[in-house]
């Protein structure tokens, strides 16, 4: 037969996509080159090494509605590429129409993320992370007995999961490595500021005044702006991966007790894990509770909107009343320099598309 036939005769027999039923599906272990230009080397689990195979089984589930009682829901839904992984919406709609508290989180470099996942770090590992939103009520509202069992039911799962996995059974910790796996390739280093600080080219005259404030501490002879984020939002990854509270409510006005939850300790009382600011003017609204919708009020909550509470942080000391005064140039600056952190390479990179 002509190739041509065969793959029409393909179709005919197994419906588009199938593999030559002559060809055996074989474990496959080419490991997954995880390209980290700049950036450190992150150190990962070693019971399953990244996997091409592994990788690609996860994208695929990341973007496979059926993770969903509905069929309609994928963790891609309120994660979507072209906004780093985040969701515009304030809060997400699950499959029962019901909204969460918290904002979608942007994913991004959390092959680097060691502290805990979640807004206030209640999963310890990022493959356990990835069964909650499956059972969660407010998010996907399925069992993983019908996820195994739907996954079993089609061939071409069965064929992944041999090729990640040595063999087709479908399980929990199976679904949550290769999510997890997914999730350790999304990379993102190579934005403008990434270019400029590897000399390929120059930041703007207002978006390198908006780096050197940012890098810098505030001086309280005031010879000198700065607006202190880099303690936080550290660079190259624009977070210090710990949580912290910001300042964004007094005592009387917390509503989301954060780190405490998992905690129950009330000095962790609305601390939240930092985010990264990789990519960040794609992401609004901001904060856990998406209060914020633009980046410029984000600028003048940290000029002179943070409030005081038995847990802000030390660091936000000057940010308190009377706060660091920056005018209207230096805001717009630290917003310029903000959006040099946009990567669209990351964000429209085609090996993190639905496949
Ligand atoms: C209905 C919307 C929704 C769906 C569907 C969803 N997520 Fe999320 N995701 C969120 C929200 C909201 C948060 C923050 C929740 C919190 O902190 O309590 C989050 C947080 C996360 C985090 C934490 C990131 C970090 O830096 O700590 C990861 C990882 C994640 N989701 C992965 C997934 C995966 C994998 C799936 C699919 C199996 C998925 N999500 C499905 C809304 C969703
Ligand atoms: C003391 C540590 C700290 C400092 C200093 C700090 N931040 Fe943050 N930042 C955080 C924390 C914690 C959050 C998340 C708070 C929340 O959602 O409750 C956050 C959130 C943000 C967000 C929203 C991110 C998102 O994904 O929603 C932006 C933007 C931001 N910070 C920018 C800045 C800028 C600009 C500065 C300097 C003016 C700064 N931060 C200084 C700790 C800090």
């Amino acid at each position: 037969m002509k190739p041509l036939t065969i793959f029409f005769a393909c179709i005919v027999a197994f419906g588009i996509g199938c593999t030559d039923p002559e060809v055996p599906v074989t474990f496959d272990e080419t490991p997954f080159p995880l390209r980290t230009d700049n950036l450190p080397d992150p150190i990962l689990p070693t019971d399953y090494p990244l996997s091409q195979q592994r990788v690609s089984l996860g994208r695929t589930l990341f973007h496979d509605g059926l993770l969903s009682r509905t069929g309609t829901q994928s963790c891609a839904t309120c994660h979507s590429q072209i906004v780093s992984f985040s969701d515009n919406r304030r809060y997400s709609t699950g499959v029962r129409g019901l909204q969460g508290t918290r904002q979608s989180m942007a994913l991004v470099n959390l092959a680097w993320s060691k502290r805990g996942f979640f807004w206030d770090g209640r999963s310890p590992t990022l493959r356990e992370q990835a069964l909650h939103p499956i059972i969660d009520t407010l998010e996907m509202d399925e069992t993983l007995d019908n996820v195994i069992r739907k996954l079993s039911a089609s061939r071409l799962y069965r064929d992944q999961f041999i090729k990640a996995f040595g063999n087709d059974s479908v399980t929990p910790e199976r679904i949550g490595i290769a999510l997890e796996q997914f999730m350790f390739s999304l990379v993102s280093a190579q934005s403008k500021y990434d270019r400029a600080v590897a000399g390929f080219t120059l930041l703007s005259e207002s978006e390198e005044r908006g780096r050197q404030l940012f890098l810098r501490e505030f001086d309280p002879t005031y010879k000198r702006k700065g607006a202190e984020c880099f303690h936080c939002h550290a660079p190259p990854f624009f977070t210090n991966d710990r949580f912290m509270n910001n300042g964004l409510d007094d005592d009387a006005s917390v509503v989301d007790l954060g780190r405490e939850l998992v905690t129950k300790s009330p000095s962790d009382r609305a601390k939240f894990k930092v985010p990264t600011l990789r990519n960040i003017a794609r992401t609004a609204p901001y904060m856990h509770d998406g209060r914020f919708s633009t980046l410029e009020e984000v600028v003048e909550f940290y000029n002179s909107g943070v409030r005081r509470s038995a847990t802000v942080d030390p660091l936000m000391q000057f940010n308190l009343a009377p706060g660091l005064r920056l005018d209207e140039r230096d805001k717009a600056d630290l917003v310029a320099f903000l959006k040099t952190l946009t990567d669209d390479q990351f964000l429209t990179n085609p090996r993190h598309r639905m496949p």
